[in-house]
């Protein structure tokens, strides 16, 4: 039997400006597996948050001359407002400036400390404040007449400081061998072999606090310093099950998470930092980091200087938080980088959602008004035809899952959008209305057929769609408890006695 609790959490955003169209993506990507792990039966835990310590905001409170914990209050506002116009299912938003989190952080500090994996030293080299991350020299190239990281392209500072470091030297052999025997940890395949030929170079100790500023987390007995950010932050994904409570039933139940959705970008602090930080305090690991690829406008990274960011609110508010949840999981192959465009946004509404899943409901519910009054038919000999409509995706339930399970959004998606295809296809094929006057049971084992099909593929798109999808299922009176994988499976399900509600255009072609 597989685990019935499941742990699924999304990077903590740094609250230092809008919420950008990146946000919007690493969201809804553990948002879509999240509703499906629901509706799969699991007990599901959803975290999201806001990553507030750390130089980066420090310097950007005091660019808007605000007092930093104010700036952060109003910020990741923003950022928690956002969680509800995405529509996201998360149990909990954690903010790295409260209590719980501070106790967290310090515990796991103390833990590695007694391991004897913490000493204090002085720290000199480059900074990168907008990565928060530490770069070595080869990483480091001019441009401009500016150093910056060769690996994003941001201006890095040298610094020079007293500094607690953690020794991640010793962990390389002990991470490199946990990769060996969990190939899935780190996924896409790509991102481990990027992972595992870094850490076969060898790893330098890492410094682990900061002394030349003070927004951060005070080390315990120390209070020149403060915790690197990065140690900080990743400590969230404790901290909001009540860790160090280990005897809690959040902690027992859920941790160690099953997912840690992430962008390429961070990587190496989710896919080696946080391991050893937590093979060190003798804590179990994450079960998997996805490494998700870059969002491009125009097939270019967006950027305020280039002009082509994408703002998700207001998209939202043109189109629709199911249309843009759809077009980024459809468009989007989920390792790699991809381009979206307005114009591919547009079409993509009008193909799958208006003129496919949303013709398909929309013909068949008014065709039952006309002429079943308003009921769903019942069914009476179902021919192969209608039995191979229903059967293929009945069939298909354990695929679907494997795809979900291997973060495949975009081909579930996919195989999803084509049962709807195959369902309208399937229906201006057999002409119900030429079979009103001369086969009634025929008529009426075609209409059940594919309003059992609609409501399986309505249950499949729950998870990207929910909202205009729970308004089909709202039509044809599906219970909301009935509205999981599992029934999908059964046959008979369908309620004819009641009338199917009222059917509204779900969604509208845009010009
Ligand atoms: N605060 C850190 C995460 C700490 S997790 C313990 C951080 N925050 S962030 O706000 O900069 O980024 C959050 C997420 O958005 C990251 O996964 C990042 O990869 C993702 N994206 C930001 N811009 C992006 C695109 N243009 N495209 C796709 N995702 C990108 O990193």
């Amino acid at each position: 039997m597989s685990k019935k609790n499941y742990y699924i959490t999304t990077p903590i955003y740094y609250p230092s400006g809008r919420p950008h169209m990146g946000h919007a993506y690493s969201s809804i990507i553990a948002d879509v597996i999240a509703r499906y792990k629901k509706i799969e039966g699991k007990n599901v835990y959803f975290l999201t948050g806001t990553d507030e310590h750390g130089l980066k905001i420090q310097r950007e409170a005091e660019k808007n001359k605000k007092n930093t914990q104010l700036f952060c209050d109003e910020i990741s506002k923003k950022f928690k407002d956002l969680t509800k116009i995405l529509n996201l299912s998360n149990n909990d938003f954690i903010r790295t400036t409260e209590k719980r989190h501070y106790k967290s952080v310090e515990d796991l500090w103390k833990k590695l400390e007694q391991s004897g994996d913490i000493y204090l030293d002085k720290y000199k080299g480059w900074y990168s404040v907008s990565d928060e991350a530490y770069y070595d020299n080869d990483e480091i190239e001019e441009k401009d007449g500016l150093k910056i990281s060769k690996l994003s392209g941001s201006k890095v500072e040298w610094v020079e400081e007293e500094s607690y470091f953690f020794k991640l030297s010793a962990w390389s052999q002990k991470l490199l061998d946990h990769y060996k025997s969990h190939p899935d940890f780190i996924l896409p395949i790509s991102r481990n072999n990027e992972v595992v030929k870094f850490v076969e170079k060898g790893l330098k100790d890492l410094s682990v606090s900061r002394t030349s500023f003070s927004w951060g987390i005070p080390v315990p007995k120390n209070q020149k310093h403060v915790i690197y950010v990065w140690l900080d932050a990743l400590t969230n994904y404790l901290s909001a099950l009540n860790y160090p409570n280990t005897t809690s039933d959040l902690y027992k139940n859920f941790w160690p998470a099953d997912l840690h959705v992430i962008g390429k970008d961070i990587l190496r602090f989710h896919a080696i930092y946080w391991p050893a930080f937590l093979m060190a305090a003798k804590l179990p690991l994450p079960k998997r980091i996805f490494g998700h690829g870059w969002i491009l406008s125009d097939d270019k990274k967006m950027s305020k200087s280039i002009g082509n960011i994408l703002d998700p609110i207001e998209i939202i508010e043109m189109f629709g938080i199911d249309q843009l949840r759809y077009y980024l999981i459809k468009e989007v192959s989920l390792g790699n980088d991809g381009n979206i465009s307005l114009e591919n946004l547009k079409n993509c509404i009008n193909n799958d959602l208006a003129n496919n899943y949303g013709n398909l409901c929309q013909r068949v519910f008014s065709f039952i008004k006309k002429n079943c009054s308003n009921k769903i038919p019942p069914k009476k000999d179902l021919s192969k035809q209608d039995k191979a409509l229903t059967g293929k995706l009945k069939n298909d339930i354990n695929i679907l899952t494997n795809l979900i399970d291997k973060q495949d959004l975009n081909n579930y998606l996919k195989k999803v959008i084509e049962y709807s295809f195959d369902s309208n296809k399937y229906f201006n094929d057999s002409e119900p209305w030429a079979l009103k006057k001369t086969d009634i049971n025929k008529m009426n084992s075609i209409l059940y057929s594919i309003v059992e099909q609609i409501k399986n593929i309505s249950i499949l798109l729950l998870p990207i769609i929910p909202i205009s999808a729970n308004k089909i299922l709202d039509v044809i009176n599906v219970k909301s408890e009935l509205r999981v994988i599992n029934e999908i499976k059964k046959e008979n399900t369908l309620d004819i006695s009641k009338e199917l509600g009222n059917v509204e255009i779900l969604f509208k072609k845009v010009e």
